[in-house]
């Protein structure tokens, strides 16, 4: 099996290497092998996206950068099949690694195209209308990818309806089928968000007014509302002017735009600066005072490293990538229109799920990923959150072991269920752990053995019955 991408091995690029280094072959695994038990009751897919480079980068890579790559497993009667593919977007089909600026270089415009780095799809993967979607992070083509297979069918334009991108962390509201979908411009003062129906008909979109270009990364869903966000971490003028992807942190609260997911004026609500890459789940309560729209996230804290020399140009990156975040809730009250923020814990986690049959629903546990005590990105367990008493319970892969961003599938008719997590080890042997959340601690329930390495990725999600 070949394992190895043309990487240059002199790099001091670490997301290029080790438990980040791509993998090459589209592998197709029938029957894999099980320590343990799985679950019956556990019968769909679990999915993550991840960037994985096609070819050996020739000038900086930032790990942001690399083709999307979706690594699937499938559960079915207690056993499991496994596949990995390249999303097929435009620029890996035309041009790969060559065909547009990463954003360690200046971005470049295109005819047609609002995008100016390269587009991968590479970051977040969301099961709408009985296919996967691929999607990337500074906001571009969703890609539509079966859940079956994992080949690719299309660059998704809903029947040419829409206008323009859709973002990463976009959100299926499982109960109506709906994709609740958000996007926004590097150089504009705008944002747009819209509804897809569970069919695919685009039935809604609405451009929001801004005072300046912003760098969203999430959004917010309730069952009648879209939580828009505004936040401080920004471009500077220079960058702007020059297209380059410089971030500052302004002088400027945070905003959330709380609007109708029908459409309507967005009201706005200021807190205390923060950046957020990743909301944990969002849904409505019913108070004295009238509709508080309710926010769970995980907020961006410094990491308390140094920029570390031994990566050399990398080490900016490296720092960045070091991500350290602790859980809040934010309350905004659609009638008085106060606001309230509160800390659910002082413990570091980020990469937060909850339920995602139950996304803009109030859920009461999320499960997060804990990190290795380390600047490169690895997560050495994962911790459940009661979201109403922010008491945790914390699961630890065995030492040398890392996961990836879960899911979670409830049991039938209760609050617990499972974990799935992929994981991969130093040697380069990855599995798929199984964990009964009702006992966080246990040993997993089952483990499947994998055919090849997964690389450590972004964003995954779960398809039930595919
Ligand atoms: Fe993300």
């Amino acid at each position: 099996m070949n394992d190895m991408a043309p990487i240059n091995p002199n790099s001091k690029n670490p997301y290029l290497k080790g438990l980040y280094a791509p993998v090459m072959e589209e592998v197709s695994a029938d029957k894999l092998e099980i320590i343990g038990e799985i679950p019956r009751e556990l019968h769909g897919g679990y999915f993550r996206n991840g960037p994985n480079p096609s070819s050996s980068p020739k000038g900086m890579h930032h790990w942001f950068d690399g083709d999307g790559m979706l690594h699937g497993v499938w559960f079915e009667n207690g056993s499991a099949r496994y596949k990995n593919r390249f999303v097929q977007t435009h620029d890996l089909k035309t041009g790969g690694a060559d065909a547009m600026p990463g954003i360690f270089e200046r971005s470049a415009d295109r005819d047609g195209r609002t995008v100016h780095y390269r587009d991968t799809a590479n970051t977040d993967v969301v099961y709408h209308n009985g296919n996967l979607l691929a999607l990337w992070y500074i906001s571009g083509q969703p890609v539509a990818v079966d859940a079956h297979t994992l080949e690719t069918i299309r660059i998704e334009n809903f029947n040419g309806k829409l206008p323009r991108n859709i973002s990463a962390h976009s959100k299926v509201d499982a109960t109506t089928g709906e994709l609740v979908f958000f996007d926004y411009a590097l150089y504009e003062p705008k944002m747009w968000t819209g509804t897809v129906s569970a069919t695919g008909a685009l039935t809604h979109f609405q451009e929001i007014e801004l005072p300046g270009p912003r760098l969203p990364h999430d959004m917010g869903m309730t069952e009648n509302y879209t939580i828009l966000h505004d936040l401080p971490v920004i471009f500077s003028e220079s960058a702007i002017r020059n297209r380059l992807w410089q971030i500052h942190v302004a002088d400027q609260p945070t905003r959330f735009g709380v609007l109708p997911r029908k459409g309507g004026a967005p009201k706005w609500f200021e807190f205390p600066t923060c950046y957020i890459y990743h909301v944990i789940n969002a849904w409505e309560e019913e108070t004295p005072n009238g509709t508080e729209v309710v926010m769970a996230a995980c907020k961006m804290v410094p990491n308390g490293f140094s920029p570390d020399p031994q990566y050399g140009a990398y080490s900016a990156m490296a720092d960045v990538l070091a991500l350290r975040a602790q859980p809040f809730i934010w309350r905004m009250n659609m009638a008085t229109g106060e606001g309230r923020e509160e800390q659910l814990d002082d413990a570091v986690s980020e990469f937060p799920v909850v339920d995602s049959l139950k996304t803009g629903r109030k859920t009461k546990h999320s499960y997060h990923v804990v990190f290795d005590d380390c600047i490169e990105q690895r997560f050495s367990g994962l911790v459940k959150y009661n979201l109403e008493t922010g008491a945790s319970e914390r699961h630890y892969f065995p030492k040398g072991v890392f996961g990836s961003e879960p899911v979670f599938v409830a049991r039938e008719g209760g609050d617990d269920g499972f974990l799935i997590t992929f994981t991969t080890d130093l040697a380069g042997q990855s599995e798929v752990h199984i964990l009964d959340t009702e006992d966080m601690s246990a040993a997993p329930v089952a483990r499947v053995k994998l055919p090849q390495r997964v690389p450590l990725g972004f964003h995954g999600t779960w398809a039930p019955g595919v």
